[in-house]
């Protein structure tokens, strides 16, 4: 088991060198740690498939596979293929990655397990607070998107295909996601954690607006 992790830990490392939207391997390897933390806190859970889903829950994202939301599960089936995990346990990993995926909010994401329970938080804990800015800026910018742009006002994406569709300024995706994730999680720990983070959120928004037209200033 400690070996298969620490293979798939490293072929994971080695694809996402150097990525520039927000799905780096520092990303993953702070959702795989937050997993296994949260699990230990968790009643249910199986720690080898808690850790293999959030090794490989960003591996073939939907966003860049022209919305192809099996594209994930599958790639992520090959690879403990290869590593000769047995099926049952693929089958597990493969629906943890499933649903780990914000899909708009009016898109209900529910975890079907406390496995997918577990990878689901520590992911939406890894999009708050100062980390959750810095990855929300950087996806802007790999997108080529405006940081912000006071005409054009937030929408609240009720299905998954006009979440997909938006090419909304950054810090709109604050009011259309991010500040809501906290009111999405699963365990009571994640909750607890997402306090702080989210109360920085807060304020980086209120100060980046007091900023943006000069209000500190004049
Ligand atoms: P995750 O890796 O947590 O599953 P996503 O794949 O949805 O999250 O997005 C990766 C990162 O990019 C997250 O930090 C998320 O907030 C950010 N992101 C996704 N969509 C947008 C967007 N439209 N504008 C700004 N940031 C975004
Ligand atoms: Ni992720």
């Amino acid at each position: 088991m400690e070996q298969l992790i620490a293979a798939t830990a490293t072929f994971i490392e080695e694809k996402f060198q150097a990525e520039g939207s927000g799905h780096d391997w520092p990303h993953i390897r702070r959702v795989w740690q937050v997993a296994r933390a949260l699990a230990a806190q968790t009643p249910g859970t199986d720690l080898l498939v808690v850790e293999l889903a959030a090794l490989l829950h960003d591996i073939a994202d939907w966003k860049f596979h022209g919305g192809d939301y099996e594209a994930g599960p599958r790639a992520a089936r090959a690879w403990l293929l290869s590593q000769h995990v047995p099926e049952a346990t693929v089958a597990r990993v493969e629906q943890v990655i499933r649903e780990v995926s914000f899909k708009g909010l009016g898109v209900e994401t529910p975890a079907s397990s406390p496995d997918a329970a577990v990878v689901q938080d520590a992911d939406r804990l890894d999009a708050i607070g100062a980390i959750g800015v810095g990855r929300a800026f950087a996806y802007g910018g790999h997108k080529g998107r405006p940081m912000h742009d006071p005409a054009t006002p937030p929408v609240s994406h009720e299905s998954f295909a006009s979440y997909q569709q938006s090419t909304a300024p950054t810090l709109n995706h604050f009011y259309e996601k991010l500040l809501h994730l906290k009111d999405r999680l699963h365990t009571p720990a994640a909750r607890q954690l997402a306090q702080e983070r989210h109360q920085f959120m807060e304020a980086f928004v209120a100060q980046f607006l007091r900023e943006w037209d000069s209000v500190d200033v004049c």
